[in-house]
């Protein structure tokens, strides 16, 4: 668990039995563009994985097709049957109110209880009649999260959930996400564009690049996590230099503001520590 992995991920056959995901030789092209192109991942029940990558990578592709929203697809790709999906705009429908939002989509015909009760999860009970217009940024992303949840998902796709919120509304969805994992036990795949993030959360992060995962590291800390351990600079440094800050003195154009730069090891000899 503790062992870094270098390179491409090759996924292994036994594991690949069980897993929560499992992804062989995936290729999306737009145009004849490939923008997935031969990808490997494999997620075990339970795991929480960070996905990262530069913008306009193919970490949203790569979560559609999770989803189930894309099939013009090539290879291999095996999720469990339910799992559910929260994109970075909480995407509620306006004419719906919150709670009818939550059940939106589901087979048969839910009762209100099944919303009122992942509304309550998601610390939400006391806007369960609001209208989606009337909601906060960070309340309407927690509602999309209780439409997730009400699916029971085995797998979790979660698209930039946070990254509209404001820091305190954000360290609050990361808290309330991390104990919703815990408590469900669901396979977790979070894309983020911040390091931090994937860091505080997850069991591995991996990283695309140029369609396929480029990188991946297990994320060895004991939790609840301190930002503060040497091993947690160590990895964020590692993380940022796979993300493509390539040397001491670039700029982090691609990672974000929250990754602490300033006072994380991110610079001299860094380049070659993966
Ligand atoms: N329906 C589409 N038609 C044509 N090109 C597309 C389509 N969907 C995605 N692409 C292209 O595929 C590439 C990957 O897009 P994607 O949205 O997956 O990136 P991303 O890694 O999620 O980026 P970001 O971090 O900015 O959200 C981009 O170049 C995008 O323009
Ligand atoms: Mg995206």
């Amino acid at each position: 668990m503790a062992t870094d992995v270098h390179g491409a991920v090759t996924p292994k056959t036994a594991d690949g039995a069980s897993a929560a995901v499992r992804v062989a030789g995936l290729t999306r092209s737009f145009d004849g563009r490939a923008v997935i192109d031969g990808l490997e991942l494999t997620v075990q029940p339970g795991e929480f994985v960070a996905l990262l990558g530069r913008s306009g990578c193919g970490k949203s592709t790569l979560l559609r097709v999770l989803a189930g929203l894309d099939r013009e697809i090539e290879g291999e790709v095996s999720v469990p049957r339910r799992s559910a999906v929260a994109f970075q705009a909480p995407r509620l429908m306006p004419w719906k109110k919150v709670w009818r939002n939550v059940l939106l989509g589901l087979p048969g015909r839910p009762e209100r209880a099944v919303a009122e009760q992942a509304l309550g999860e998601v610390g939400l009970s006391h806007r369960t009649d609001a209208w989606p217009k009337t909601l906060s940024g960070g309340e309407a992303q927690r509602a999309s999260l209780a439409r997730a949840l009400v699916r029971e998902p085995d797998l979790l796709l979660l698209d930039e959930p946070f990254g509209a919120l404001d820091a305190l509304t954000r360290i609050k969805a990361q808290r309330l996400v991390a104990e919703l994992w815990r408590r469900r036990g669901c396979a977790v795949l979070l894309v983020t564009h911040d390091v931090e993030e994937a860091l505080l959360l997850a069991d591995r992060a991996v990283v695309m690049d140029e369609g396929v995962i480029a990188y991946e590291t297990a994320i060895d800390l004991p939790r609840p996590r301190d930002i503060a351990s040497p091993r947690f600079a160590e990895l964020r440094a590692r993380l940022l230099d796979r993300l493509g800050v390539d040397g001491p003195t670039d700029s982090p154009a691609d990672s974000p503001s929250s990754s602490g730069l300033a006072d994380g090891p991110a610079g001299d000899g860094l380049a070659d520590a993966a």
